[in-house]
């Protein structure tokens, strides 16, 4: 037992867990996505040479995961819908193969998986085959089964990760998704290389605003998580892109803190949610660029008002410089510049700290949190 302590120990680089190494590997997750895959501002995957096929004539995307990779999934529908203008879809590979959808020849379906042998996302892989679609695997295990039932791969670089909670994957699955929403959409004609080049711009500018959200945000982010210690429960609202980033938000902090939290799309709090927002109710709230766009700023900054009146403890993530969440927010977490669909891999960095942070706080193991298992090989 010694010496396997010892081993895992070595493997954890001093870092007090994986997860605390993985989240410091966000940035060169990132990086080592991109690497090799990019020349001239252009993309360039070698993986997809020779197979441009597979992506003519599509008539519909459908992306299938489970958990952390679905919602990696979720973000990616806004570009790869926006720059290839093919519908996308994302479905939980447990539901997608129970109620006989509609898929043919046109249909590309998109798997996600860090593992890349989860057995939910394995047999909807199989399904879709079965009734003649195409199919792409984002996959983080080299030779893994589900990249090996698929007509194409796309590798994330995001090295092994070992906590079961998924957090550098996540951001390595958003890129690659990236990668290969502008791939099509230059094989189809639906974007040009001006567009593409500026977008290669953003995606290699993460890494580094990655980096400056770790160093000048993760200690003060760990202190109010210990403050928070004995909270029961937290909600996530966010918007457009950042509405999936609320959800990876609530999931993480069940997942490791085993603390009920719920995400929402920040325009369904009228709708409902706002029944729960009582005096102290922690509530964190991803707002929208003001400068990409005004209008969902402006909304999301008066949901932030209607909760605040109600008494929440408001916990905003907004990009550097954003002043008109300051007089309604108890924190703010600041995030680098960056554009409408880029911001995602920004915000959810500080929701991965936080619920590292209280998980550690109430003194649990966040590498290995009861009851789950980092790959669910069963159905
Ligand atoms: C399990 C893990 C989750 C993970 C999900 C999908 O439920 O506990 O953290 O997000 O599987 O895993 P995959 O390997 O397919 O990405």
């Amino acid at each position: 037992f010694e010496v396997m302590w010892d081993a895992a120990a070595a493997d954890k680089g001093g870092w007090p867990s994986f997860m605390a190494k993985e989240v410091s590997e966000e940035p060169e997750a990132v990086a080592n996505t991109l690497r090799g895959r990019v020349r001239d501002g252009q993309i360039v995957i070698p993986e997809l040479d020779g197979l441009d096929e597979l992506f003519v004539g599509i008539d519909r995307v459908i992306v299938i995961a489970c958990g952390t990779a679905a919602y990696a999934g979720q973000v990616g529908k806004y570009a790869l819908e926006q720059w290839t203008r093919v519908p996308v879809d994302v479905e939980l590979a447990h539901e997608f193969r129970y109620r006989d959808p509609v898929i043919g020849p046109n249909t590309l379906i998109v798997s996600i998986s860090q593992s890349g042998e989860t057995m939910d996302t394995l047999m909807a892989v199989k399904y879709a085959r079965e009734r003649g679609a195409r199919t792409l695997s984002i996959c983080n295990t080299q030779g893994a089964t589900i990249p090996r039932e698929s007509d194409a791969i796309i590798y994330t670089h995001a090295g092994p990760e070992v906590a079961v909670a998924s957090t550098k994957a996540f951001v390595a699955q958003i890129t690659a998704l990236y990668l290969l929403a502008l791939h099509v959409a230059r094989v189809r004609g639906s974007i040009s290389a001006t567009e593409v080049a500026q977008h290669v711009l953003e995606l290699e500018a993460i890494p580094d605003k990655i980096s400056q959200i770790l160093e000048r945000e993760q200690s003060r982010i760990e202190q109010f998580a210990h403050w928070m210690a004995d909270t029961r429960s937290v909600l996530f609202l966010g918007r457009h892109v950042g509405y999936p980033i609320a959800l990876e938000g609530a999931l993480k902090l069940k997942e490791i803190s085993y603390i009920h939290a719920e995400g929402f799309a920040a325009g369904e709090l009228k709708h409902g949610p706002i029944a729960l927002i009582e005096p102290g109710q922690p509530v964190f709230v991803i707002v929208p660029s003001p400068r990409e766009s005004s209008e969902l700023h402006k909304k999301v900054v008066s949901n932030i008002q209607e909760i605040r009146a109600r008494g929440a403890r408001v916990i905003v993530i907004a990009e550097e410089g954003d002043a008109a969440v300051l007089p309604f927010a108890d924190e703010v977490l600041r995030i680098p510049l960056a554009g409408p669909f880029f911001e995602p891999l920004l915000a959810v960095v500080p929701l991965h700290i936080f619920a590292m942070g209280l998980a550690t706080a109430k003194g649990l193991d966040v590498d290995q949190p009861r009851n789950l298992a980092k790959s669910v090989t069963v159905e």
